[in-house]
């Protein structure tokens, strides 16, 4: 029996709607999405998924949105042990993380694989708001990129990210930095061939040093939340950022990658941008 089945059986009471039917697996941890109304429930529900699923050790409850300048979600433990910290396996990458303290979501999982396979020999790429590492750790296991960084604010998910970086020991072309992307990114003095945007709540603040450090004719990536088929507002953004820096968009795509909620997209804007001069 599924999750949704072993559920109905023990709780019959229970309108089949409000059972849920699955949860994120991060490494050894299961987060679940518990209605209000099954909050009397929720321990059984959390051993429920432990008794389903051997290797899950730990069920945590979603306990609000992703929010803050770190976008942590919180998180409750309804069963299992008390920790939020885990191993987590993602495109053939070792990441070592804390739910409780740092931003990371397996639902980008592909998003990530998609631009790995998009970078092209030698490029040099930064990845601003890298969180705990997956896009450059990823970038870097599956291309042959020259040189990719990753910028994040967050100490611990900085932390993080050095900790993924001696883990994954094959991976020599990444370094991270800890500090705000606005700032640190001018003080590296690189041009990039491709710049990573991977805040898709006020990510436009990054765009004017975004366009600053992109080569001519390199590749931005834009990450924005959307209700669903209205990119333009996404276009809008860059574009408006490029005529006050001096750069154009040559091309783009827009690509759907997550939501949130029923209505709002997540998208990602590939955009190659060149100089007006
Ligand atoms: C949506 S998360 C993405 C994390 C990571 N790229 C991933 O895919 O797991 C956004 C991250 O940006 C970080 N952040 C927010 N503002 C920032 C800034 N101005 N400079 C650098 N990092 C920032 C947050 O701490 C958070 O870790």
């Amino acid at each position: 029996m599924n999750l949704r089945q072993t559920l109905q059986a023990l709780f019959p009471e229970v309108l089949p709607e409000l059972i849920p039917g699955g949860f994120d697996r991060v490494g050894d941890i299961a987060v679940v999405i518990v209605p209000p109304e099954l909050e009397a429930l929720e321990r059984d529900i959390g051993e429920a998924i432990l008794a389903l699923h051997k290797t899950i050790r730990v069920v945590a409850k979603r306990n609000g949105k992703y929010s803050g300048e770190y976008r942590t979600l919180p998180l409750a433990i309804i069963a299992g042990e008390e920790r939020l910290t885990t191993l987590h396996r993602e495109n053939g990458v070792n990441l070592h993380l804390d739910l409780a303290h740092v931003y990371f979501s397996v639902r980008s999982a592909h998003e990530r694989a998609r631009i790995a396979t998009l970078i092209e020999p030698g490029e040099s790429v930064a990845v601003l708001c890298s969180g705990i590492g997956p896009f450059p750790l990823i970038i870097g296991r599956h291309s042959k990129a020259g040189k990719v960084i990753g910028i994040e604010k967050n100490p611990i998910a900085h932390g993080y990210a050095l900790q993924n970086l001696r883990a994954n020991r094959k991976i020599a072309s990444v370094r991270f930095f800890e500090g705000d992307a606005a700032q640190m990114l001018p003080s590296l003095n690189h041009r990039f061939d491709r710049i990573l945007i991977v805040l898709p709540h006020g990510g436009e603040s990054l765009l004017p040093s975004s366009l600053a450090a992109l080569k001519p004719s390199g590749t931005l990536h834009f990450y924005d939340m959307q209700a669903k088929g209205c990119s333009s507002a996404t276009c809008a953004k860059v574009v408006t950022a490029c005529r006050d820096h001096g750069r154009r968009i040559r091309r783009f795509e827009v690509t759907t990658c997550g939501h949130c909620g029923p209505t709002v997209h997540r998208v990602c804007l590939d955009a190659v941008i060149d100089t007006t001069e």
